[in-house]
């Protein structure tokens, strides 16, 4: 079984992903394999509502000169993904954002094509905002049939320079019991 997480920092080793890595050594704990993929550095753009991906119904955006396609394919073949990103300006990044908005677009164009994966999101925030992030990134979810886990709280850390966020005592046990409980669906949904 497999989990692959999405960073949508452009600080590869900043906050998110060092929560990120926390939720995954939890579901290591438990067998599952994960895969942390950064969305830094890379390619990536909007939507453009070209609508080619409900005539194709490929499990492709027809934008393919960027990282999305990739990153579809990674999603298809894990049972289980993450969405993390930092609050900048009370919502998701642009990276995040422009993966979300096509990823949910192909998905319907081709009947829910994530349904019934396991899906979470992994947001840090330095004071406020980190709701609405999640909130965006569970709307992706939940509107493509996706099993979402939840924690002790909702999933966020805070912290603002590197490092920070691990000061964040109840950060930390959020996303440690968010790594059991994605876990445990797994096992339930996935499992053989
Ligand atoms: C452009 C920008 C906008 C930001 N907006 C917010 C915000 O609205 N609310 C907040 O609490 N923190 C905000 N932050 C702070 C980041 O969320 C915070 O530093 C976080 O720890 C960064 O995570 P990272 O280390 O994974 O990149 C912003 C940071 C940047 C660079």
């Amino acid at each position: 079984m497999k989990v692959v997480a999405f960073n949508g920092s452009p600080r590869k080793e900043g906050n998110t992903t060092s929560m990120v890595k926390l939720v995954c050594e939890e579901l290591e704990k438990e067998g599952i394999t994960t895969e942390l993929i950064q969305l830094s550095g890379k390619k990536i753009q909007g939507c453009i509502a070209c609508e080619k991906c409900f005539e194709n119904k490929n499990q492709r955006c027809s934008v393919d000169n960027d990282v999305v396609n990739e990153c579809i394919e990674k999603m298809l073949e894990a049972e289980g993904v993450i969405l993390a990103s930092p609050t900048y300006v009370t919502d998701v990044t642009a990276e995040m954002k422009a993966l979300i908005d096509r990823c949910c677009l192909v998905s319907k164009a081709n009947g829910d094509m994530f349904r019934r994966k396991v899906g979470a999101a992994v947001v840090v925030q330095r004071r406020g905002g980190a709701v609405r992030a999640f909130d965006t990134i569970n709307h992706f979810f939940l509107i493509g049939q996706w099993v979402v886990p939840g924690s002790s709280y909702w999933n966020f850390a805070v912290g603002r320079n590197i490092g920070e966020a691990q000061g964040d005592e109840e950060g930390l046990r959020t996303m440690k019991i968010l790594g059991e409980n994605m876990a445990w669906l797994l096992k339930r949904i996935h499992g053989k």
